[in-house]
């Protein structure tokens, strides 16, 4: 095994920030915004790491049903985040892609994150997802819909359709599948996030608060995935 290896693709479901506001006794959109320190350590470290592919689970489609004043509070976050970072990305190099339904955004938000993705799309080092609005099930329902709608123009046969095929249906066709997860918060669940792509991922779980993660964070996390064995089904001997 190769002790130094790093994942291709890290995933992160960023939890914990209403908690972490709570505990200072300040209002939840305080933890939400505290959290953004942890979102710029993590980038920096994929970046320094030449991790290529880093996806951050944002906003959930079930993230909707919150109280409006947290949702409105969220989106102007977000609004805010890609104006205030937009430089610091680019001079790192980074790239920014979005999965999930934007459709439901509102018009300011969506503007603003196309307009960024549109000035950070040269670049070459990581590629930062944000899953926004975000659902694996919804995510799977769309992509029926496309193929059952290719089928019928005649564009596909059922036959073809291998594991392949339904990859390219996916918010996630151009990303490859997540090496390591990472949940924060000491919550033990993936809550519809990309059921399809975390089929062999390693996965791990902190207890430590989203806002209070940092580059050590994530680099013992790291260690940990790099002394893992990843047989994918295979003996540990054939490995060898
Ligand atoms: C994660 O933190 C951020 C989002 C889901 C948007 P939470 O807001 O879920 O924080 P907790 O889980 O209530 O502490
Ligand atoms: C998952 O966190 C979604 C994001 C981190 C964006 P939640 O805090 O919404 O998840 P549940 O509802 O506790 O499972
Ligand atoms: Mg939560």
């Amino acid at each position: 095994m190769e002790i130094t290896k790093y994942p291709t693709h890290l995933a992160i479901i960023m939890d914990g920030n209403g908690r972490w506001a709570k505990k200072q006794g300040l209002l939840r959109a305080f933890g939400h915004e505290k959290g953004v320190q942890s979102v710029r350590q993590v980038v920096e470290y994929c970046v320094q790491h030449n991790i290529p592919y880093l996806t951050l689970y944002a906003f959930s489609t079930e993230n909707w049903n919150r109280p409006a004043l947290e949702v409105k509070a969220l989106m102007d976050l977000l609004i805010k985040f890609l104006k205030k970072e937009a430089d610091a990305l680019h001079k790192n190099g980074v790239k920014l892609n979005v999965i999930g339904n934007l459709d439901k955004f509102p018009p300011k938000a969506k503007e603003t994150l196309l307009a960024t993705i549109d000035k950070l799309k040269h670049n070459t080092t990581t590629t930062l997802t944000l899953a926004l609005s975000y659902g694996s099930r919804e995510e799977l329902a769309t992509a029926i819909k496309h193929i059952t709608t290719d089928i019928q123009a005649g564009n596909l046969t059922p036959e073809a359709i291998t594991e392949a095929t339904i990859q390219k249906y996916l918010y996630t066709h151009n990303l490859p599948d997540v090496d390591l997860l990472i949940r924060t918060s000491g919550e033990y669940r993936i809550s519809n996030f990309l059921l399809w792509q975390i089929a062999y991922a390693e996965l791990y779980f902190t207890d430590v608060l989203w806002p209070e993660f940092t580059k050590e964070h994530l680099q013992a996390a790291i260690l940990n995935y790099q002394n893992r064995e990843r047989r994918f089904g295979k003996t540990s001997e054939q490995l060898k």
